[in-house]
């Protein structure tokens, strides 16, 4: 078998088993994302120096824990009454739009397309430090207009976008505003509407934005969280010209969720770490635009504590000092330092086996050893290619 032999059929067994979910032959689909997996892993182990391997990982990953997911799906498993569409050797090629419309209209309830997670995340605002005014206007902008829409007679915002430097709580935002807001949240991985592993690009967000337009009429409040936006328009490993169709049916499907008539209630957030990345027409279609910094020193103090609380410290630990010393750090950078730090007193306790019945309390040193060896992964230049793109587009 060459090298695009196995990749093809990969992909092959990959769409079979997209549209064997959708269509909730859930035997079958298995069945295909184990055979694409398998056939991924075999194109890992022949061809380790593959540009596409770390990509391969990653779906190989995916479908394994869909199909796992699916599996306890199953039990116990109804009857769908459709046909099984199971993937052999030299079947059709691409899904067509037959294939969607067909899929619509026979799904008796309405079931969201397979790269949407909507499992709700055990997250809330209390836990995430600091970021008051962006969870005000989260509030402003999404919470309130849901829970009391007659209070908003000239319409909100359809699109937020959440952007600033990796590790800052975009993402657990995206979480906590799932848990907060009584309706369907849907979380889209941009990568993954542009991966042709997971289905094709354009017709993926018309999936997507359908799905939500439905519900919503049905009277379903519907966010749709997709994160690491700019992969919409990024370079992607599928055909030529298909980021640019993607950004073309995203803009439309936006621009149709401002009719006047229907008053959908369906909020697209976007996050991003390069908001440069993103071209003017798209970024006119997020009236919001919420910059989310790296950590002040209260916040700091504040994540300090939160990554602490379950840890011994030692009495010389002072978290003031430490939130001092830390600037620049992001949120994520201070969740690692305070797991490194606790990791010292593991190893010792692990080398001195059995000797204490358990590892010693993290002190200063531990944290002071940590710091001078990891820095900022966030650094000044960068931090001044966010002011300047907000300066440029705040009152676009
Ligand atoms: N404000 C915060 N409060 C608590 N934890 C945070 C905060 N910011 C970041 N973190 C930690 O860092 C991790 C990465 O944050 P994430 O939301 O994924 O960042 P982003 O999406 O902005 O790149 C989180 O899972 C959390 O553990
Ligand atoms: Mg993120």
């Amino acid at each position: 078998m060459s090298e695009a032999y196995i990749v093809e059929h990969a992909k092959r067994y990959a769409l079979a088993a997209f549209e064997n979910d959708t269509k909730k032959n859930y035997e079958a689909a298995i069945r295909n994302y184990e055979a694409a997996a398998n056939l991924l892993e075999r194109a890992v182990k022949l061809y380790p120096d593959h540009p596409l391997r770390d990509t391969f990982i990653l779906y190989i990953r995916k479908y394994r824990k869909r199909a796992a997911f699916l599996r306890k799906l199953m039990i116990p498993q109804g009857t769908s009454g459709e046909e099984e569409d199971v993937y052999v050797e030299d079947d059709r090629g691409e899904s067509d739009d037959a294939t969607v419309e067909r899929e619509e209209s026979t799904s008796g309830t309405l079931k969201p397309p397979a790269f949407v997670q909507t499992e709700k995340p055990n997250v809330t605002f209390d836990d995430i430090a600091g970021l008051d005014e962006a969870k005000q206007a989260i509030k402003e902008a999404i919470i309130f207009p849901i829970k009391r829409p007659d209070l908003f007679p000239l319409g909100w915002p359809r699109g937020i976008l959440l952007f600033g430097p990796p590790g800052n709580g975009k993402t657990m935002l995206a979480a906590a505003i799932a848990n907060e807001v009584d309706g369907e949240f849907l979380y889209v991985d941009a990568a993954s509407i542009m991966s042709k592993w997971l289905g094709e690009g354009e017709k993926n967000v018309k999936k997507l934005f359908r799905y939500a337009r439905e519900r919503a009429e049905h009277g379903v409040p519907v966010i749709i969280f997709i994160d690491e936006i700019d992969a919409l328009l990024g370079i992607n490993i599928s055909e030529v010209g298909g980021e640019v169709r993607v950004r073309n049916q995203f803009l439309k499907e936006m621009d149709g969720l401002q009719d006047k008539d229907k008053n959908y209630h369906v909020y697209v957030i976007g996050a991003t770490n390069k908001p440069w990345k993103l071209d003017e027409p798209f970024i006119r279609r997020f009236q919001k635009r919420i910059f989310i910094p790296l950590p002040d020193k209260a916040t700091r103090k504040k994540i300090l504590e939160l990554y602490t609380r379950r840890l011994d410290l030692a009495e010389d630990v002072d978290l003031d000092l430490l939130a001092e010393k830390m600037e620049g750090y992001s949120g994520s950078d201070i969740k690692d330092v305070v797991q490194a730090a606790y990791m010292i007193t593991v190893r010792e306790y692990f080398e001195k086996q059995g000797e204490e019945e358990k590892p010693r309390p993290v002190s200063m040193s531990d944290f002071e050893i940590v710091l001078s060896k990891r820095k900022p992964s966030v650094n000044r230049k960068m931090l001044e290619m966010y002011e300047k793109w907000f300066e440029e587009y705040k009152a676009l």
